[in-house]
């Protein structure tokens, strides 16, 4: 079996999902259910055999050790983190907490268990760190993209404690001979994602006739990822990634973010209509992210020349899936939108 963290969020429950779709290999799903943690995304596996769920907090060492000794996970594909850069922005304390030192304790587990492992077990256990293309920094509009050897230079609080990550990770690897992997990916959307990241936030505001906060000049360039690729990456790194590696993983795609919020606009026009307007009358410019990186690209050439992995969907066709997901799925969304979220929608938004 497989032992994830963080398969409750967005990225982790596609790619529980997903795995199970294709493989008969059970999965023990371990999260803490944090706000951006939703059990109603893995509803379809509530009477799987395969599918295990602990709630749990990566940081409790205790829990882990009975865990792994108890369920043999032959491998650990980890995304447990705080994921948002405006919360870490409003409260960096919980993103060194989970980030940090929940990574750290579960290295310390994992290097644990997989010291007491046969040879055999031990040549095969993989621990497969997934990370962020944020942790490079900034560039500027006519920089290379960033590759596996560009320096880390993390600006948020969140950016720094994932980069905080990776090096524990490179470095359990170096001394200890654990058989880690990492993925720096890009900016992942798709069905399930929070919406307090721009992609859902635009679709489900414009859908409730609220303003489409754009920050700053709007300029600011993402490379887009739709999440089944990202998943997909993930799964072929795991299979024949070469310990020790590091492998970034992107789109191809570079947009700003008023060029993806004009595009999502447009989608909306088409299938949604409004009685009169267009979506594009709900757009605002407001306050900019202090900090904020201009720009990321990925250099995605290693990952597909040595592991033959390339993304399949375009922004084209993952942008409309992505739209029609969220039209199709109202209770999923009203759910998410309940308790803490307006809180977060108000300490951020407030100020216009
Ligand atoms: P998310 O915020 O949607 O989900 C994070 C999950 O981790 C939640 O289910 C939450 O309950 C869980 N969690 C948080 N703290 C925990 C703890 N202490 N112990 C156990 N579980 C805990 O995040 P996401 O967007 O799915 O991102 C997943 C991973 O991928 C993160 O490591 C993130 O840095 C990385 N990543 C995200 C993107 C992106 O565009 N979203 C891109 C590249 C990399
Ligand atoms: O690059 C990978 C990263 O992508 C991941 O590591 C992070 O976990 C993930 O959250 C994402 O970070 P970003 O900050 O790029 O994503 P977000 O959706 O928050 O913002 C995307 C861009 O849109 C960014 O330039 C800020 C801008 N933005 C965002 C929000 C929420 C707006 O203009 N308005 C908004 O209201």
């Amino acid at each position: 079996m497989i032992f994830v963290t963080g398969g409750a969020g967005f990225i982790g429950a596609n790619f529980v999902l997903n795995w199970l779709a294709q493989s008969d290999e059970s999965v023990l799903n371990f999260d803490k259910l944090t706000y951006a943690g939703n059990l109603n995304t893995l509803k379809s596996l509530q009477n799987d055999p395969r599918h295990l769920f602990v709630q749990g907090d990566i940081c409790d060492t205790a829990v882990l050790d009975s865990l792994f000794a108890k369920h043999q996970p032959r491998a650990i594909v980890h995304f447990a983190a705080e994921s948002h850069v405006d919360r870490s922005i409003h409260g960096p304390a919980a993103f060194i907490e989970t980030n940090v030192n929940g990574t750290f304790s579960l290295l310390e587990a994992a290097r644990k268990y997989w010291t007491g492992l046969s040879d055999e077990a031990k040549a095969g256990f993989r621990f497969l760190h997934v990370s962020t293309d944020e942790v490079y920094g900034t560039l500027e509009a006519d920089d290379p993209p960033f590759s596996e050897t560009t320096a880390y230079a993390p600006n948020s609080p969140y950016s720094a404690s994932k980069a905080a990550s990776d090096h524990l990770v490179r470095a359990y690897h170096h001394t200890y001979g654990l058989p880690v992997l990492t993925t720096n990916c890009s900016n992942n959307y798709g069905p399930y994602h929070f919406p307090e990241k721009l992609i859902p936030l635009v679709i489900t505001s414009a859908r409730a006739g609220k303003d489409l906060p754009v920050y700053g000049d709007g300029l600011q360039v993402r490379d887009w990822l739709f999440v089944t690729d990202h998943c997909a990456a993930i799964r072929r790194v795991l299979e024949a990634g070469k310990p020790g590696e590091t492998y970034n993983v992107g789109g191809w795609n570079e947009q700003t973010n008023i060029s993806v919020v004009h595009t999502i606009c447009d989608l909306l026009d088409e299938l949604a209509p409004k009685a009169s307007g267009s979506y594009r009358d709900q757009i605002r410019h407001v306050k900019d992210r202090p900090g904020h990186d201009r720009r990321y690209a990925i250099d995605a050439r290693k990952i597909e020349r040595e592991l033959g992995w390339k993304p399949a969907e375009t922004f084209q066709t993952g942008l409309r899936k992505t739209v029609e997901w969220y039209l199709n799925n109202n209770e999923w969304v009203a759910q998410v939108q309940s308790g803490e979220y307006q809180n977060w929608i108000n300490l951020q938004y407030q100020q216009g």
